[in-house]
């Protein structure tokens, strides 16, 4: 059984009676995690190749985020990519598969995607006269894979495409746009950022090409980690200064120094994540949330995307007809709960075609309680009563 006393008591930060329901914004952090950035700058300050004992340490604890972060991902540590954040990261491999695409080759993203799945693509497209065309989804905010059929042909070099969607939550049938985009001739890069704190994740099993994630979503350092296939990584030619080593293959992509402190943090992220049980225990956890929460949400409240815990991640987009969401966000603030009001959500697709106006996001983490989601939900019930936010 998921011990959530003990989970909680990691966090100093939840320990002062917030609620903080904003997890696909951002998680909190256990003060181990906080703990070992110290550290770090105590004992393995400087730089990576000296022979004295602190660049040596520096040098083990890369090896070590590499090889950790390729068991999370399930690939090889030498596949691992170290960026500033997913965005910063798929601009650079963007660009750099961008060297060997040709004008007119075409580039499918979808309208579940965020931004940063679909920016890079548009501002590749500009500078080599490239397409991007977009997928479509159903009403239920489920992809449209005739549509990923109909849209897949000879020019078609990347499918981009999210595992789970920031917005509204819902998953995709990854292994399915994996196989047609492959079948077609086109790699298959695929954003795990919302889907990685509460799935676990395997990229041989995908057969995915290139998986980005972002550890400050999954209770880690603000840090962006990128899987890129061997033979890929080995294929391209990278934006490196010259005298950066090839080996390992990975490291070809990384351009600067990198932030060593957050790779300590990373690995303690690792440690933490480990002693709860893993990514496998957290999920059937968050089953568990997410029901309570569905089952709870006041009357009259509509909600974007699967009304069910199947095909999702517990983001949860939700508003209310003839109300306010962001006085809602407010009021809710105000009485010690943190969800998130807004329009887009940086998912621009799928906000042009569901139209919520604006919604809140109410985002769970393996560390919300039960009794936290009970209050939420009476809370919320209240200031919707109360006429809180409503349109005269
Ligand atoms: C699905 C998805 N992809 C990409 C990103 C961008 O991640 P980062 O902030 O690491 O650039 C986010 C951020 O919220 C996201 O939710």
């Amino acid at each position: 059984m998921f011990d959530i006393d003990r989970v909680r008591s990691q966090f100093s930060s939840l320990s002062q009676g917030f609620v903080f329901l904003d997890a696909p914004g951002g998680t909190q952090v256990p003060d181990s995690v906080g703990a070992a950035v110290a550290q770090n700058f105590r004992e393995a300050s400087g730089n990576i190749g000296f022979p004295y004992e602190t660049s040596q340490r520096i040098g083990a604890l890369v090896d070590e985020a590499r090889e950790r972060s390729s068991a999370l991902l399930g690939c090889s540590a030498e596949e691992i990519v170290f960026g500033a954040n997913m965005t910063s990261l798929n601009f650079m491999m963007s660009r750099t598969i961008g060297r060997d695409l040709s004008p007119g080759d075409e580039i499918l993203v979808t309208r579940l995607d965020h931004d940063a799945n679909v920016a890079p693509w548009l501002e590749l497209a500009h500078d080599r006269d490239l397409i991007v065309r977009e997928v479509d989804i159903h009403d239920d905010t489920t992809l449209d894979m005739e549509d990923l059929e109909r849209l897949l042909g000879p020019k078609t070099k990347v499918v981009a495409f999210p595992l789970a969607s920031n917005a509204v939550g819902t998953t995709v049938d990854a292994a399915q746009v994996v196989a047609l985009a492959h079948a077609a001739g086109a790699l298959a890069w695929v954003d795990a950022v919302q889907y990685a704190p509460h799935f676990p994740i395997d990229v041989r099993a995908l057969d995915a090409d290139v998986l980005l994630c972002s550890s400050y979503k999954f209770c880690g350092p603000h840090l962006g980690i990128a899987y890129g296939r061997r033979e890929l990584l080995e294929s391209w030619r990278p934006y490196k200064a010259r005298p950066v080593g090839n080996d390992p293959v990975g490291h070809r992509f990384e351009t600067g120094t990198l932030p060593y402190e957050l790779l300590a943090a990373l690995v303690a992220t690792y440690d933490y994540l480990e002693g709860i049980g893993g990514i496998a225990e957290v999920a059937a956890w968050e089953r568990e949330l997410g029901e309570r929460l569905l089952s709870g949400l006041p009357e009259g409240a509509t909600l974007f995307g699967s009304p069910t815990m199947d095909h999702r991640v517990p983001t949860f987009l939700v508003n209310f007809e003839g109300v306010s969401s962001d006085d809602l966000s407010v009021a809710l603030a105000k009485e010690g709960f943190g969800v998130w009001s807004g329009d887009n959500y940086y998912a621009l697709g799928l906000y042009d075609r569901m139209a919520w106006g604006s919604a809140l996001r109410i985002g769970l983490a393996h560390y919300n309680s039960l009794e936290e989601i009970d209050r939420f939900n009476d809370a919320l019930a209240a200031l919707v009563k109360n006429g809180v936010g409503r349109r005269s």
